[in-house]
C-alpha cells in the first residue's frame, strides 16, 4: 500500500445496498470524464476489497453512467477490457491473475499509466511495485447485507473529487502540529 500524503482525503461511507454503490460510481463518473468545470479529464481509481464486495458492479456503474454502451465485461480473465468515447480512453483491469509484469509492460501497460485516460484498477495489490498510487483508492468491506467503503485520496485530483462530491464529510487532514498537547 503506497503511503498517503499527508494532506490526504479520507472519508467513510455506508452502502447498504448495490444500488448504494452504482450511485457512488454514477457521482464520480462526471468528475472524471471532464463534465466539471475545474476539473482535468482523467484519472485512476483503485477498488479493493474481497471477492464479491462489489469492485467490478462499481467499475460497471461507472462505465455506464460515462455513456458507455452495450455488454461491459468484468475483466477477470482477459485482464484487461478498454473502452474510447470520443477521445477519452477508459480502462478496467484486474490484477487478480496477475503474474508477469513483463508482460504487462510489454503490453505497453505503462503508456497507459500516462495517458489521459481513465483507469479503473481491480486487486491493485497484486500488482505489487509495478502501480503508482491512485488518484482515489477506495476499500469495500462486507457489512451484513450490505458494505460500506472507505475512500483515500492520494492526489491533489483525488481531493478535490471527494470535497466536490461531499463538501461536508471530506476533511483535508493537516500534517499533525509538532508539540500540539
Ligand atoms: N453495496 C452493496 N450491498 C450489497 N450487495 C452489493 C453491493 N454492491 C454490490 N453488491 C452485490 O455484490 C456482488 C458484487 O459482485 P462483484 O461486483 O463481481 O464483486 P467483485 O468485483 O468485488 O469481486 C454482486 O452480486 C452485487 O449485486
Ligand atoms: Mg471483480
Amino acid at each position: 500500500m503506497p503511503t498517503p500524503s499527508e494532506n490526504r482525503t479520507v472519508i467513510a461511507l455506508a452502502l447498504p445496498d448495490e444500488a448504494a454503490t452504482e450511485a457512488l460510481a454514477a457521482s464520480l463518473s462526471p468528475l472524471l470524464c471532464g463534465r466539471r468545470k475545474g476539473i482535468d479529464v482523467g484519472g485512476r481509481i483503485h477498488l479493493r476489497g474481497d471477492l464479491g464486495a462489489g469492485k467490478t458492479s462499481f467499475a460497471r456503474a461507472f462505465l455506464r453512467a460515462s455513456g458507455i454502451q452495450g455488454r461491459i465485461k468484468s475483466p477477470s480473465y482477459a485482464l484487461l477490457e478498454s473502452y474510447n468515447l470520443s477521445r477519452l480512453n477508459f480502462y478496467h483491469l484486474d490484477f487478480y491473475r496477475f503474474s508477469d509484469s513483463h508482460e504487462w509492460l510489454d503490453a505497453g501497460f505503462r503508456d497507459i499509466l500516462q495517458e489521459h485516460a481513465i483507469v479503473l484498477i481491480e486487486w491493485p495489490e497484486q500488482a505489487g511495485d509495478l502501480l503508482p498510487p491512485p488518484d482515489l483508492d477506495i476499500r469495500i468491506e462486507h457489512e451484513d447485507e450490505g458494505r460500506s467503503a472507505v475512500l483515500t485520496a492520494y492526489s491533489d485530483k483525488g481531493s478535490l473529487w471527494l470535497t466536490t462530491l461531499f463538501p461536508a464529510k471530506a476533511t483535508p487532514r493537516p500534517p499533525t502540529p509538532a508539540g500540539d498537547a
